[in-house]
């Protein structure tokens, strides 16, 4: 189990590049088994999430390498069409794949993701919606069963909720569907549109991504193509929330300014400078930062859910009360209790935090369950006085890139203490040994 040591209370201070997208590299790869040939993504952040991803598209049988953040996937011999149960555990998002396989080889069998550690996170809009294709679905055991007996038929969908995942397995499902498939209250989030970019180039029909209705005309087949995956707006915010609550300036660069739009208010309404670039974007923190109103989470273009946790971190810290309202996620806030620990004064009713902010944090031993809460426990470790260590830290490689190298090159005191496992798969689970 690895951990990080932190030695907190440094500024965080400099530039940094933001890696690629988990949120698009995830259902990117998973398109690829659409494209009967080589598909080349490059910008492929180094993260345990897409290396789970890599051993699913190689358990289907696709060829695939992955160096210097590109991943080229050949799904010319791909043969399977069903993931095993320990994949699934491994990754929940997972289940993105259901549209690609059902799309290429006209069934499916997965087991049922179950819950994860931010909630339930039922599938039933993803089931709903791959039925009106004309896919037979049966759930027997755990296990799930797609099968279409008749070419799959565009259809329209209305989401009740614009869910991402679901919105995404919609356009898989429709790509090669035969007529047009209309969806509805589609989610909007940048990360969607990347993928319908990366499929058009392939030589899908897609329009309105980013919009509220998509319309996928479905086509014969996709080419292969190369596709740079879009930077992660999630982590770059995440970098914005370390150097505002360690009265630090941080440069952003090789980020799209408009997908961090969402998150700037909440950064200005505590105090910080923001100044935007064509592609850099650069806070600057006070000497201390303000309260924040209300934040409420929010589909796209709303507050991420994404980023509730960090900046809770940074509200800890900040003179006065604020309120922080999670929509999205039932029980998305197993952070709470580890911030406790740093001395934060936190209450949680429900769905909504009220956190009184306090003068300093002190370092403390605590432990991550969850990707986002992790980075804010992390972040709560930088901002304080003294050592702290972030054990479970298997969360936070799921979407954070060498986290420690990044903020270890903004001025920080964290190393990564680990030890190697070795899965029956025969794939290192975690990092090589790393300081900075
Ligand atoms: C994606 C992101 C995740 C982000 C979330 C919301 C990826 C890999 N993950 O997750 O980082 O936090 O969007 O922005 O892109 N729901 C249902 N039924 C369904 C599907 C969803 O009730 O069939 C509910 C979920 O339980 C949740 C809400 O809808 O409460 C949002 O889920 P969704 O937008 O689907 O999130 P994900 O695609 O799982």
């Amino acid at each position: 189990m690895s951990r990080f040591i932190i030695n907190g209370g440094n500024r965080v201070y400099g530039e940094t590049r933001i890696q690629g997208s988990k949120n698009s590299v995830l259902p990117i790869l998973a398109a690829t088994v659409l494209v009967k040939g080589e598909t080349v993504i490059s910008n492929c952040p180094d993260i345990s999430d897409v290396n789970a991803t890599i051993k699913v598209l190689r358990y289907l049988g696709c060829k695939v390498t992955f160096e210097n953040h590109t991943v080229t996937v050949d799904s010319t011999d791909m043969d399977k069409y069903d993931i095993p149960d320990d994949l699934m555990r491994e990754m929940r998002s997972s289940v993105i794949f259901l549209g690609g396989i059902i799309g290429r080889m006209g069934k499916a069998r997965l087991s049922t993701p179950g819950g994860c550690e931010i909630g339930l996170r039922p599938i039933d809009l993803h089931l709903d919606a791959i039925q009106r294709f004309g896919v037979n679905i049966k759930e027997e055991f755990a296990k799930i069963e797609f099968e279409s007996v008749k070419p799959l038929e565009g259809t329209n969908i209305s989401l009740s909720f614009p869910s991402v995942g679901a919105t995404e397995n919609i356009i898989l499902t429709a790509c090669l569907a035969k007529g047009t498939t209309i969806i509805t209250n589609a989610a909007r989030e940048p990360e969607i549109t990347d993928l319908a970019d990366f499929l058009n180039r392939c030589g899908a029909r897609i329009s309105g991504s980013g919009e509220g209705t998509i319309v996928i005309e479905g086509v014969e087949n996709l080419h292969s193509v190369h596709h740079k995956v879009i930077p992660d707006r999630i982590a770059a915010s995440t970098y914005m929330a370390a150097a505002a609550m360690t009265q630090g300036k941080i440069r952003l660069n090789s980020v799209i300014p408009a997908h961090i739009a969402p998150v700037i208010p909440v950064f200005e309404e505590a105090g910080c400078d923001i100044s935007i670039e064509a592609d850099s974007v650069t806070l600057t923190a006070p000497p201390r930062l303000k309260s924040i109103k209300t934040i409420r989470t929010m589909p796209y273009p709303g507050f991420p859910t994404d980023m509730q946790a960090p900046v809770m971190a940074m509200t800890t810290v900040c003179r006065g009360t604020s309120v922080i309202i999670e929509t999205i996620f039932e029980s998305r806030y197993k952070h709470v209790s580890e911030l406790l620990r740093f001395g934060a004064k936190i209450r949680v009713d429900g769905r909504m935090s009220v956190i009184e902010g306090v003068d300093k944090l002190t370092g403390a031993s605590v432990i991550s369950s969850d990707l986002r809460g992790g980075a804010a426990l992390v972040l709560a470790g930088i901002a304080a006085q003294g050592i702290t260590t972030v054990d479970d830290i298997k969360f936070i490689e799921r979407g954070y890139e060498s986290m420690e190298n990044v903020l270890g090159s903004l001025g920080c005191d964290i190393k990564k203490e680990e030890r190697e496992i070795t899965d029956e798969y025969g794939d290192d689970q975690g990092a090589k040994s790393s300081s900075a």
